[in-house]
């Protein structure tokens, strides 16, 4: 039988959604790909789907968020996991929009901070250093945990 549950997810900055990802794979039969490969995938055999992502300009990455408005099959279950440098807890508001308007049900939201040294911040050694934290991974394996079957 094949796995019910896909996580796309895009992480360029310093792989630190990847983090998140891949501690759920390793806790829970999941499948993982890269957006680069999903776009590729027949997402119809899944019932519920992960976007994971960074964020930038305040929103998932542009891939990311244009992945969500344009092969995201309608009628989805539907989870988010996002890592970023300051958190504002509406990173996900917008991609989330996109999701509910193709009639799919959100499950939820898990975001924490990611290393982060992207323009004026390299020069100060970048923030939230050391993130995500074992601590963090492991929540994040608990949210996906807590989505139940
Ligand atoms: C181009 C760019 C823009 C970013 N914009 C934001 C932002 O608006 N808010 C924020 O909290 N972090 C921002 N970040 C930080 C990243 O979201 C953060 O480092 C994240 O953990 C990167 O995830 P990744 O390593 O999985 O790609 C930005 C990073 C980059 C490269």
């Amino acid at each position: 039988m094949g796995r019910k549950t896909l996580i796309i997810y895009e992480s360029t900055h310093h792989g630190n959604t990847r983090k998140l990802v891949d501690a759920i794979a390793e806790a829970f039969p999941v499948d993982t790909a890269e957006i680069s490969e999903a776009v590729k995938m027949d997402l119809n055999t899944y019932d519920r789907i992960g976007l994971a992502s960074g964020i930038a300009f305040a929103k998932f990455y542009p891939d990311m968020e244009a992945f969500a408005n344009e092969r995201l099959p309608e009628g989805k279950k539907v989870f988010f996991l996002y890592t970023c440098g300051k958190d504002t807890g509406r990173y996900a508001s917008h991609i989330q929009k996109t999701v509910e308007g193709k009639g799919c049900q959100v499950l939820g939201v898990y975001g924490c901070p990611g290393f982060d040294t992207y323009g004026p911040f390299r020069l100060v050694g970048g923030i939230s250093k050391g993130h995500p934290t074992e601590k963090e991974i492991q929540e994040a394996v608990d949210f996906y945990g807590a989505l139940g079957e």
